[in-house]
């Protein structure tokens, strides 16, 4: 059975990042969904309210499997046998980070594989802290996560404001 895993801090899901599951979906026979922790990044959101956003967009796909881990993503990779990380690309500057993430996590297991699948175009401007940025000063996110999440997030993030 071929496994992908797409990991991520989602913090909170967006629409750029359901596309990418739904089409990673496609090229495997199994996806699994890992919300991870980013050390550079101070999440708005708990574990479990990312895993939950993230399972509550993705519950139509049936292959579809979301998870968390607070360890490195090289161990989980190895622990689910994963044939390869999928990430979606936005930018040039997206591009150059994730070949930074690539290589060093081929240095802590050589067969760490990754694909990079960019993102559509009307989603290359979406965002997890766009969307935070918007939320905060009461803009519609509407278009921005997927309609099953809309409102915990807009809520959530306006108890963070009061
Ligand atoms: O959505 P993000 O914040 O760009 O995702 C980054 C993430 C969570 C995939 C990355 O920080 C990660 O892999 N974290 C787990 C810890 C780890 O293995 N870090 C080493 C990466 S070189």
């Amino acid at each position: 059975m071929s496994i992908l895993l797409f990991p991520g801090s989602f913090d909170p899901f967006t629409m750029g990042h359901c596309d990418i599951a739904k089409r990673a979906s496609k090229l495997c026979d199994k996806l699994v969904v890992a919300v991870m922790d980013n050390s550079a990044k101070h999440p708005a959101f708990s574990t479990e309210d990312r895993v939950n956003m993230a399972r509550e967009s993705l519950k139509e796909y049936k292959n579809i499997e979301v998870v968390s881990s607070g360890g490195l993503l090289v161990d989980l990779f190895k622990e689910l046998g994963c044939s390869a990380v999928v990430r979606g690309i936005r930018s040039e500057s997206d591009f150059r980070y994730e070949a930074e993430m690539a290589m060093a996590n081929r240095l802590l297991y050589a067969d760490y594989e990754v694909l990079l699948l960019p993102c559509r175009e009307n989603l290359s401007m979406t965002s997890s802290t766009i969307v935070k940025e918007v939320c905060y000063y009461g803009g519609d996110i509407s278009k921005m996560v997927p309609a099953q999440i809309v409102d915990f997030v807009t809520k959530e993030l306006k108890k963070g404001r009061s």
